[in-house]
């Protein structure tokens, strides 16, 4: 198969220029993670292709190299072999050929998509996306050899148009491999309600379509982007990134998938992510045999004050996705997060009244970056307890992160936590016996809480003033005691 790759060569030798003259501004950037991925420089949105290809763990994303707002739509690149320390490589993919490209339009590129390994290869299978054409979006897949450098192949488009009924949103393509048939789940819309149509190839050249695999009740929103269908334990997973959803924005739907009909039969659904910055989720299986997710940790819609620093957009840490007995989706932050932490402090049996705050040491090294682990006995069924993070001095600036007894609810207020910060207040509901456990990953600008058991998680971003570093453990309207508490500062390993 002879490939002719001139152009995407060329725009993306154009695309790594760009980065490089950005480099400096970057430099100066106050806001940028310690150990969450970004883009070198520009826009970063959805993770694609996530994958574990011989030995080496890939990530894809979408990306607009050349300033930090959305366009034309790159897949930027990185490797890592621990998940965790993230090497930049030369951008995947750039809009260089028609069903990908089109001169004077800014609404176009290679959105999202996902990779494969077939017989030693990097196989990336992602949507060409023109707007204001007819089809709007197309499936397309580029090749390599050597995991760096990927010539899109010359049958593109691979699926050439929506199938009837579907709508001109079609996009996302999520391939996987069951009893060795590939199959590809993609992302549309039905009669207003989202759909997840299905494919399936023998060589992930020719696909036939199979139909409808599950569409929206009604209350779902009315297109799903990102879909991702795969196994996990006994059971089949579908996680969704749906459009307009009343009381959801990322969700996963736990069922069975029979292969035969083509349908997918779901038993469950819950919120990934009760956060607000928490998007277009995706998993892979690593050689280790477990089911990772990352997700684009901001959403459409809301700021990014970072775009004034000439970058904007970052990834989720990576979450082990497992079920429980009762087939409950549990997400577990990867145990090679462990290999970050550096200075710790840790605390035990700290009786606090009503009304009363413990501190904790929010200096140095500790600043901005670090990752907390509680445990708090509740004695009463009445007012809250939890934590105040990147708080000023005077308290007027800060982060509140507690468990309200009265509503059973985990909650992240950040409407005072400064900066630039889109004030928002993020809950889940989370039942307690007697101990909250609590888990929490601080960075620049963002915070990710779990409970101990992984069943609830709030992403938020924020941006408070960097002078602002106190942390306290508080309650209110009730006696606890902090069973124990560590803080570990977490090392800075992404540029
Ligand atoms: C989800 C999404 C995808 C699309 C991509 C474009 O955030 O809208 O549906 O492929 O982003 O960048």
């Amino acid at each position: 198969m002879k490939m002719t790759n001139t152009n995407h060569s060329k725009q993306i030798e154009r695309a790594m220029l760009a980065l490089q003259k950005q480099k400096k501004t970057i430099e100066k950037a106050h806001y940028r993670l310690n150990y969450h991925f970004m883009a070198p420089a520009g826009w970063l949105n959805d993770p694609n292709g996530l994958i574990q290809h011989n030995g080496l763990y890939h990530l894809f994303y979408q990306h607009h190299p050349y300033n930090a707002d959305w366009g034309p739509m790159h897949w930027g690149h990185a490797v890592s072999s621990d998940l965790i320390e993230w090497q930049h490589k030369p951008a995947a993919l750039a809009p260089s050929e028609v069903y990908d490209h089109e001169e004077a339009n800014e609404d176009i590129g290679c959105f999202s998509g996902s990779a494969v390994s077939c017989r030693e290869e990097l196989v990336l299978i992602y949507t060409g996306h023109i707007s204001g054409r007819t089809p709007k979006e197309v499936q397309a897949a580029a090749v390599s050899q050597d995991g760096i450098h990927f010539e899109k192949k010359n049958k593109n488009p691979i699926i050439s148009e929506p199938p009837s009924g579907l709508s001109e949103d079609f996009r996302d393509p999520k391939v996987w491999k069951y009893n060795d048939t590939w199959y590809v789940v993609i992302g549309s819309s039905i009669n207003g309600n989202g759909a997840v149509s299905l494919f399936q190839s023998n060589d992930l050249d020719t696909w036939e379509y199979r139909g409808i695999a599950l569409e929206g009740d009604g209350t779902q929103g009315d297109m799903w982007e990102c879909p991702d269908l795969f196994p996990l334990g006994e059971k089949h997973a579908l996680v969704l990134s749906p459009m307009n959803m009343e009381n959801g924005k990322n969700i996963v739907m736990i069922g069975d998938m029979d292969y035969s009909t083509g349908k997918f039969l779901p038993e469950s659904q819950k919120e990934i992510d009760d956060g607000l910055d928490f998007y277009a989720a995706q998993t892979f299986q690593d050689e280790k045999g477990r089911w990772i997710l990352i997700a684009w940790m901001d959403t459409w819609e809301t700021d990014f004050p970072t775009k004034a620093e000439g970058w904007a957009g970052a990834m989720t840490i990576p979450r082990e996705v497992v079920l429980d007995e009762q087939n409950k989706v549990k997400l577990l932050p990867v145990r090679e997060l462990e290999n970050l932490r550096g200075n710790q402090q840790q605390f035990s049996d700290v009786a606090l009244n009503a009304g009363e705050s413990f501190d904790l040491n929010g200096d140095g090294e500790l600043a901005h970056s670090y990752e907390i682990k509680v445990d708090i006995k509740i004695n009463e069924n009445k007012g809250k307890a939890g934590l105040h993070l990147r708080a000023s001095s005077d308290g007027q600036e800060k982060t509140l992160v507690y468990y309200d007894m009265e509503t059973n609810e985990l909650v992240v207020d950040s409407t005072a936590s400064g900066g630039a910060t889109q004030p928002n207040i993020s809950k889940t509901e989370v039942v307690v016996q007697d101990t909250i456990s609590l888990r929490l990953f601080m960075d620049t600008c963002s915070l990710e809480v779990c409970t101990g058991d992984g069943g609830a998680w709030i992403t938020n971003r924020i941006y408070p003033e960097p002078v602002n570093t106190g942390m306290q453990i508080y309650t209110e309207n009730t006696n606890v005691m902090v069973e124990e508490v560590n803080v570990w500062s977490l090392k800075k390993v992404i540029e």
